[in-house]
């Protein structure tokens, strides 16, 4: 048996305090004082949104931001992770307890020693929100490049896609690209196929997070396989925020059929449950994938990460040995 635990993958989309551990967060309640926050039960992505803030706000030391990177990174390589691509605000903490600059430098400082100490790599997605001003953006993405080539490798956009779509933001994501930083938006998750397009043309996206309701278009769909833009794909987050029905109606197999290129993620853990060993477990036995499939979607993983080349060429390698092994 072909244990996906063996398999080597990057995780390239999760949200660094959505990845905390739920005990974690249950201590720092305790720490705080105070009951710890509900982080099930939304109802919608505004309450998801609420939940995750205040899930946010028991985050008040350098300390505790510090022991939540390391344990993020941690669990990514328990399931088997050889990079992960964190995303990470830093205006959260900028009234707490640092300048940007000095939030960006922690993060990258314990997320690349506990890396190294695993023997994994780390990089992070400087990730601005789409419901500060687009001059936030812009003045977070100019801060962002100067930590290009030591620890910040690519720049995204959350929250709420409907509510915020992508073109005033185009001039903060052409100063990340200009910069050497990835353009790796939320797109294609609240807001149809419009909205992946804007992504790939206006914030030229070449990897999107979510990017699944592109699938409502089919002359879109084969857009992305001939480009090679890569879908970072979280099966449990779509179901969970009301993007798919149920999880056996997820588009993931039918955009892997047409050719686009995905990976398979875990979003928010603290929030939705499943890691991303689960994520993967579960396209195996619900959605169904071939361990072909489950491999192509490995290889994507490290072939679209922002990752030094050595690991990429050396883990692709490993994918390729992981399917030549008996299954
Ligand atoms: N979408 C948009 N913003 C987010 C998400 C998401 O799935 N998770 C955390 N912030
Ligand atoms: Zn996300």
């Amino acid at each position: 048996m072909r244990t996906l635990l063996d398999l080597p993958k990057a995780h390239l989309h999760l949200h660094l305090e959505g990845a905390m551990r739920p005990a974690t967060l249950a201590d720092f309640a305790t720490t705080a004082g105070e009951a710890a926050p509900a982080t099930r039960g939304f109802t919608s992505f505004a309450e998801f949104g609420g939940m995750y803030r205040d899930a946010v706000a028991f985050l008040r030391t350098p300390d505790q931001l510090a022991r939540i990177t390391r344990e993020v990174v941690a669990d990514a390589a328990e399931s088997g992770a050889v990079w992960i691509e964190a995303q990470m605000n830093p205006m959260f903490y900028v009234p707490r307890f640092g300048s940007v600059e000095e939030v960006l430098e922690l993060v990258i400082a314990e997320g690349q020693a506990e890396a190294d100490r695993l023997g994994i790599g780390f990089g992070l997605m400087v990730c601005a929100l789409r419901d500060a001003p687009p001059e936030a953006a812009e003045e977070l993405a100019r801060v962002g490049v100067r930590y290009v080539g030591r620890g910040a490798v690519s720049f995204g956009l959350a929250s709420d896609e409907s509510l915020f779509p992508p073109a005033p933001f185009e001039r903060a994501f052409a100063i990340a690209r200009e910069g050497g930083l990835v353009s790796t938006p939320h797109a294609g998750e609240l807001l149809g196929p419009d909205s992946v397009r804007d992504a790939i043309d206006l914030l030229g996206a070449r990897r999107i997070q979510h990017g699944v309701r592109a699938v409502e278009d089919p002359a879109l769909v084969e857009r992305l396989a001939a480009e090679g833009v890569v879908l970072d794909v979280c099966p449990t987050s779509n179901v969970e925020l009301f993007v798919v029905p149920e999880i056996g109606q997820h588009p993931l197999p039918a955009l892997l059929e047409a050719g686009v290129r995905c990976t398979i993620n875990g979003d928010d853990p603290l929030l939705f449950g499943p890691g991303l060993l689960e994520e993967y477990e579960t396209a195996r036995t619900v959605l169904g994938l071939s361990d072909e499939q489950l491999a192509g979607v490995a290889r994507t993983s490290l072939e679209a990460a922002a990752a030094p080349a050595e690991l990429i060429a050396t883990q692709v390698a490993a994918v390729d040995a992981w399917l030549a092994a008996p299954a």
